[in-house]
C-alpha cells in the first residue's frame, strides 16, 4: 500500500467537547476565481467537559490561511499550528472571540461537499463533515451554535442569496455587488449550515400552523424550471399538516426554502430552514416525471421536513447516532407516503428494497450495526442499515408500544431533548418510559449486525384442539460479532381456517380470545406459543405486515403458500407468499432446468388476474416476480445466468400460458383524462406495465406494436418509458431509430436523458457493455454529475447482473476502470459504486477471482480516498 492506513474512530472514544461556541458570525465574499471567509467564533469551555487541555483543535481542510485573531489580537505563528486536518490554537483562554479570514476555491470543488458551484450557483453541502472545508470550526454534531451569515456576491450573476434562518438586512453596493445577511435563532450543529447564491426563481406559497404563525414557502430553482415544482409544493403543505396531525410537531421560523441543485451526492438536505435538494426530487412534470418520480419526490420533500424536528431541533451526539435521525425520520416518511397513497402497496415496496439491499448488506463484508461502533470515513455508513433498518426498528417499538403509546413516546422525547444532541439509547428510554416496558432486551437492534432467522414449526393437536408454535431464533455471525443475544422480536400472526377466514386467537393463559392478528414477542433463543380451542388444523400466517425485519423459515407446501396468496386478510402476507412460491419455483429451475411450472401456480396467477376484487397496484407487486439479485441470495453461490435464464423462462411461460387475460388486463387499466399521480391511476399504470412487460416476452408482432403505440401515444412519462425500455431490450433498426428521437426530443432536460442513459445500461441486449461504454463519450455524459454516473454506470452495474457480471470478467474491469477515475473526482460517489463488489465471495471461484483482483488494484492505486480504501479493504 502507498499511503497510510486511515485512522478508525470508535463510539467507545466519545467525549463531550472541551469548547462550545455559542455564537458563529460568517462573512463569504463569492468570486469567480476564489471565496473569502471570514469567521467570527465566540468560545467557551465547555463546563460538562470530561477532559481538560490547554490547547484547541479545530477542524479545517483545504483552507488557505489569511489571517487569524484571538480577542482582537492577531496571532503571531508560535501560537498556532495548522496541518491537513484543522489548526491547533496553543493555550487558549477559557473565554475568547476567534476571528479568522480564510480563502478557498469552490469552482474547484468536485467531491460537493463544502461550498460548490453547480452549474452557475453557489451552494454548500456539509453533512456530516463538509464544514470544515469553509472555515474552522468544532465540526461535531454536539456543538451547536447560533450563526449569523452574510454572504456578498455580484448581483447580475447572484441576485439571490440565502442562508439559514430569516433574511435581516440587504444591501446594494457601489460596485455591482450586493450584500444580504441571515440569522438563525436556532442553535445548530455546523453540519445543517447553508449557503446557497445564483440567478434563481421561486415559486412561493404559504402555510399557516395550528399557533397561527403565517410561513412563507418557497422553492428556488433555475428560471427554466419554474413550471416544475408545483407537486413538490403540495407535497410540502401535505407534509407540514401529517407532521401537526399525527406528531403534533409545527414548524418554528417565517420562512421555509427548498433549492433544487443538478450536482449532488444524495437525495437532499436538511439544513435548518434551507433544504438543498438534488434537482430529481424536486422538479417534475407529467411529460418528464414517472409515477415513481412523482412519488420519490413526495417522499423526499416529506423526509426532510420531518428533520426539522427529527434532526435539527433534535440532533445526534455523534455520528454513530446517525440512525436516531435517519432511522426515525425514513420511519416517519414511510408512514406519511402511507398516508397519502396505497398503505399495503408502500409497505411491499419498502419491505422489497429492505430485503434486496439491507438484507444484503447485512450478509456482507460491510454489515454494520444500526448503530455502528467504529468507522474510518463517515460518510460510508449512510447506509440503507441506518437508514431503512434504522426504521423499521423504530417501527417494532411503535408496534411493541401501540399507536397512543407510541406518540406519547415522542411527545416526550421532543419535550425531554429539545434543543439537545442526543443518542438513540435516549430516545428508547423515552419509549420505555411512556410505554412503561423495559426495553433494554430491544437494544440489541441498535447494537448487533446480521439479519435475524426465526426457524417456526407448527403442531395441530386435533385431540386437544391446540395448535403450537415453535420458534427459535438465531443471528448469522457478522464481521467482529460471532456470538449474538437474543433479540427482543415482534411477531404478527394469524390462523386461518379452511376457509381462509381469521380463526379468533386464544394463547394459553389469555381469558378472552382475541380475533384476527397477534404480536408475539420473542425474547429466548427458543419459544413454544400454545393457541387453544382451535378446532381444525389452521395454516399459519407468520410475520404479518412485516413485523420486524427478520428472515421466517416455515414448511410450506406449495398449496399452503396458493391458499395464503388467495386468502391471507393481511395484504403484505398474500404478496409474500406469492414471492416464495415464486421464489420456490425459479430456484428449482435453477438446480434443474428441465423442471416445469406447477400447474397450480399458472392458475393461481390467472385467478390473481382475473380477480378484479383486488387493487390493481397491489395486483402488480403480487403478480411482479423477485428480481435477480434477490433470488441470487437465496442461494448458496449465485448462478448469475442459471437465475437470468430461469426468469425469463418463467416470464414467458407465464406469458403465452395467459397470453389473452394479460391482454385483458391491458386494456382494461388503460388511465383516460389528463395525468394525475394519485393512488388508483399510478396502481392502473403499474399493473397495465406490468402486463406489457410480460406480453414483449413473446415474439408476437401484435405485441411489438402495442409498445411501440404505447410508445408512441403515452402522454406521461410513465407510459413512455415504460414501452422505451421494453422496446430497448430489442436489437432492432427500430430502437435504434425511437432511442434517437427520443435524445432529439429531450435533449434539454438532464433528468430526462438520465433515464434514457438507464433504461440502455439495463438493457438485456448481449452488447450492452460496448454501448454503455460508447455512452460514456456521449455530449450528455459527465463524469462529474453523480446523477449522471448513478443513470449509467450505477444502473449497469446494479441493475443488469447478467451483463455486469459477464464470465470474462469485462464488467469489473469497467467497474474498476471507472472507480478509479471517480475517485479523483468524488470519493463519495466512487466509494458507492466499489461497494457494487464488496459481496464478490458470493459468487463462483472465476467470478470471484476476477472481482478480487479489481479491488486489489484499486486498493494498490496511490492516493486513493480514505472512502473508497475503506469499503475496498474490509470488502477483501
Ligand atoms: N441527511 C440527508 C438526508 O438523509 C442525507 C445527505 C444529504 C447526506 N447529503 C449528504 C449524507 C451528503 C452524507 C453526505 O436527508
Ligand atoms: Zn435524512
Amino acid at each position: 500500500m502507498l499511503r497510510d492506513t486511515p485512522a478508525t474512530v470508535y463510539l467507545k472514544d466519545y467525549r463531550p467537547p472541551e469548547f462550545l461556541i455559542d455564537q458563529t458570525q460568517l462573512w463569504f465574499d463569492l468570486g469567480e476565481e476564489e471565496t473569502r471567509v471570514r469567521a467570527r467564533l465566540a468560545l467557551r469551555r465547555n463546563p460538562a467537559a470530561e477532559t481538560h487541555s490547554a490547547d484547541l483543535a479545530l477542524h479545517g481542510e483545504q483552507l488557505e490561511l489569511l489571517s487569524l485573531a484571538i480577542d482582537g489580537h492577531p496571532l503571531d505563528p508560535e501560537s498556532y499550528r495548522q496541518d491537513s486536518e484543522g489548526l491547533i490554537l496553543k493555550q487558549v483562554p477559557d473565554q475568547f472571540v476567534l476571528e479568522s479570514e480564510v480563502r478557498i476555491l469552490p469552482q474547484q470543488n468536485t467531491v460537493l461537499e463544502g461550498l460548490y458551484k453547480s452549474g452557475g450557483m453557489f451552494c454548500t453541502q456539509c453533512e456530516a463533515e463538509g464544514f470544515r472545508k469553509i472555515t474552522w470550526f468544532l465540526d461535531r454534531p454536539d456543538v451547536m451554535s447560533r450563526f449569523t451569515t452574510t454572504i456578498t456576491a455580484d448581483r447580475q450573476r447572484y441576485p439571490v442569496l440565502l442562508s439559514n434562518g430569516n433574511p435581516v438586512e440587504t444591501v446594494q453596493l457601489d460596485d455591482g455587488r450586493q450584500r444580504v445577511t441571515w440569522t438563525d435563532p436556532f442553535p445548530k450543529p455546523a453540519y445543517l449550515f447553508a449557503l446557497v447564491a445564483g440567478d434563481l426563481r421561486a415559486i412561493e406559497d404559504s402555510h399557516t400552523t395550528p399557533s397561527g404563525r403565517e410561513v412563507a414557502l418557497r422553492i428556488y430553482v433555475e428560471p427554466e424550471n419554474v413550471t416544475k415544482c408545483d407537486h413538490a409544493m403540495a407535497a410540502l403543505k401535505h407534509a407540514m399538516l401529517w407532521d401537526e396531525q399525527q406528531y403534533g410537531r409545527e414548524y418554528d421560523l417565517d420562512i421555509y426554502m427548498i433549492v433544487a441543485v443538478n450536482d449532488f451526492n444524495m437525495g437532499a438536505m436538511e439544513n435548518k430552514g434551507l433544504n438543498i435538494f438534488n434537482s430529481k426530487y424536486v422538479l417534475a412534470s407529467p411529460a418528464t416525471a414517472t409515477d415513481r418520480d412523482f412519488q420519490g419526490i413526495e417522499s423526499v420533500i416529506a423526509h426532510e421536513y420531518f428533520h426539522n424536528w427529527t434532526g435539527n431541533r433534535i440532533t445526534c451526539r455523534d455520528w454513530f447516532q446517525l440512525s436516531l435521525k435517519e432511522g426515525l425520520t425514513v420511519f416517519r416518511d414511510q408512514e406519511f407516503s402511507a398516508d397519502m397513497g396505497s398503505r399495503g402497496v408502500k409497505r411491499i415496496e419498502d419491505v422489497r428494497l429492505l430485503r434486496a439491499h439491507q438484507f444484503a448488506e447485512d450478509a456482507s463484508p460491510m454489515a454494520h450495526p444500526v448503530r455502528p461502533d467504529s468507522y474510518m470515513e463517515i460518510n460510508n455508513f449512510y447506509t440503507v442499515t441506518v437508514y431503512e433498518k434504522g426504521a423499521e426498528v423504530v417501527r417494532m417499538q411503535a408496534n411493541l408500544l401501540g399507536a397512543e403509546a407510541y406518540r406519547r413516546g415522542t411527545d416526550l422525547y421532543f419535550e425531554r431533548f429539545d434543543g439537545q444532541a442526543v443518542t438513540t439509547d435516549d430516545f428508547v428510554q423515552c419509549m420505555a418510559d411512556a410505554g412503561e416496558r423495559d426495553l433494554t432486551q430491544f437494544k440489541c437492534w441498535y447494537s448487533q449486525a446480521g439479519t435475524p432467522e426465526l426457524a417456526i414449526q407448527g403442531h395441530y393437536d386435533a385431540a386437544n384442539q391446540t395448535y403450537s408454535l415453535d420458534v427459535q431464533q438465531h443471528c448469522p455471525a457478522t464481521p467482529g460479532q460471532t456470538d449474538k443475544a437474543p433479540f427482543l422480536i415482534p411477531l404478527a400472526i394469524g390462523l386461518l381456517d379452511s376457509r381462509g377466514d381469521d380463526m379468533a386467537l386464544r394463547l394459553q393463559g389469555d381469558t378472552v380470545a382475541g380475533t384476527g392478528t397477534r404480536m408475539l414477542e420473542l425474547r429466548e433463543p427458543r419459544q413454544q406459543f400454545l393457541f387453544e380451542q382451535v378446532a381444525e388444523a389452521p395454516v399459519p400466517s407468520l410475520l404479518r405486515g412485516f413485523s420486524a425485519p427478520v428472515k421466517v423459515r416455515f414448511d410450506y407446501s406449495d398449496e399452503q403458500l396458493m391458499f395464503l396468496m388467495a386468502h391471507d386478510s393481511d395484504g403484505f402476507s398474500r404478496w409474500d407468499a406469492a414471492q416464495t412460491l415464486a421464489q420456490r419455483i425459479l430456484l428449482q429451475r435453477v438446480a434443474d432446468p428441465e423442471c416445469p411450472v406447477p400447474s397450480g401456480f399458472i392458475n393461481a396467477f390467472l385467478q390473481a388476474l382475473t380477480d378484479d376484487s383486488t387493487d390493481p397496484a397491489l395486483l402488480a407487486e403480487v403478480l411482479t416476480l423477485p428480481a435477480e439479485g434477490y433470488l441470487g441470495d437465496q442461494m448458496e453461490v449465485v448462478d448469475v445466468e442459471g437465475i437470468h435464464q430461469a426468469r425469463e423462462w418463467l416470464k414467458t411461460t407465464l406469458a403465452s400460458e395467459l397470453q389473452e387475460a394479460l391482454l385483458a388486463v391491458y386494456h382494461a387499466n388503460a388511465v383516460t383524462g389528463a395525468y394525475r399521480p394519485d393512488a388508483a391511476s399510478i396502481g392502473r399504470r403499474s399493473l397495465r406495465n406490468l402486463a406489457l412487460a410480460y406480453l414483449m416476452q413473446l415474439p408476437e408482432a401484435n405485441i411489438h406494436r402495442l409498445c411501440v403505440e404505447q410508445y408512441r401515444s403515452g402522454n406521461n412519462m410513465t407510459d413512455v418509458i415504460a414501452a422505451l425500455s421494453l422496446l430497448a431490450d430489442r436489437d432492432t433498426p427500430e430502437t435504434a431509430e425511437l432511442l434517437e428521437a427520443f435524445y432529439q426530443q429531450w435533449q434539454a432536460d438532464p433528468l430526462v436523458l438520465d433515464k434514457w442513459f438507464s433504461l440502455q445500461a439495463m438493457s438485456k441486449r448481449s452488447d450492452t457493455l460496448e454501448r454503455v461504454e460508447a455512452l460514456l463519450q456521449h455530449p450528455a455524459f459527465s463524469i462529474a454529475n453523480p446523477n449522471k454516473v448513478r443513470a449509467l454506470i450505477g444502473a449497469f452495474c446494479s441493475g443488469n447482473g447478467v451483463r455486469f457480471h459477464a464470465a470474462d470478467g469485462s464488467g469489473y474491469r469497467f467497474l474498476g476502470d471507472r472507480v478509479l477515475e471517480l475517485d479523483g473526482l468524488n470519493p463519495q460517489v466512487a466509494s458507492r459504486m466499489v461497494r457494487l463488489m464488496a459481496r464478490w465471495q458470493r459468487y463462483d471461484p472465476s467470478r470471484q477471482q476476477l472481482m478480487k483482483a479489481q479491488l486489489e488494484r484499486i486498493l494498490n492505486t496511490e492516493g486513493v480516498s480514505r472512502d473508497v480504501f475503506e469499503i475496498a479493504s474490509k470488502s477483501l
